[in-house]
């Protein structure tokens, strides 16, 4: 699956489409749903970054369509302790990254000198919650996930949910 998604990064285009940003927050572009995957395209805007969330057991790639793309790894948090941050890796076009539960926690951005980003994620099988964490205190907000967009059409504003 990365082969077949990174061979789609770097050669292909007709994803920019769905490549809507938002001012106020990253957006979940959705391209496909169907029961066994979702397939997304994100848009991260300068400042702008995922919650450090986890993957509700499921299997989650991520490929990078424009611009320089920074995931940094947490480790599970014991009770009420601060999260202990782990590796932080940064992807060019082309390059795909892959996250389950079992691999921690992570969250997404534009890495440092590069304002924007565009990536492509397959999540097998879709979820439409996840966990977000407080990374001082360990907190575990439960956060509903929306769209901005649907297969090129921008859905109102109270549609568009996750904005951690
Ligand atoms: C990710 O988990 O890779 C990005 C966050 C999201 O799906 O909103």
């Amino acid at each position: 699956m990365a082969e077949l998604l990174g061979e789609y990064a770097r050669r292909e285009t007709d994803w920019r489409e769905f490549a809507l940003f938002s001012p106020h927050h990253y957006t979940r572009n959705l391209v496909e749903r169907v029961p066994s995957f979702e397939l997304m395209i994100l848009c991260w805007g300068p400042g702008q970054e995922s919650a450090i969330h986890n993957h509700e057991g499921q299997d989650c790639w991520m490929a990078v369509l424009s611009g320089v793309i920074e995931e940094v790894r947490y480790a599970w948090p014991s009770d009420c302790a601060p999260i202990q941050q782990g590796s932080a890796t940064t992807f060019v076009q082309g390059q795909v990254a892959f996250i389950r539960d079992e691999m921690g926690l992570h969250l997404v951005r534009p890495a440092a000198g590069s304002p924007s980003g565009i990536t492509l994620h397959l999540y097998a099988s879709p979820y439409d919650e996840c966990n977000c964490y407080c990374p001082s205190t360990g907190q575990v907000t439960r956060k509903k996930l929306g769209h901005h967009s649907v297969r090129g059409r921008i859905l109102t504003e109270s549609a568009d949910r996750f904005a951690p």
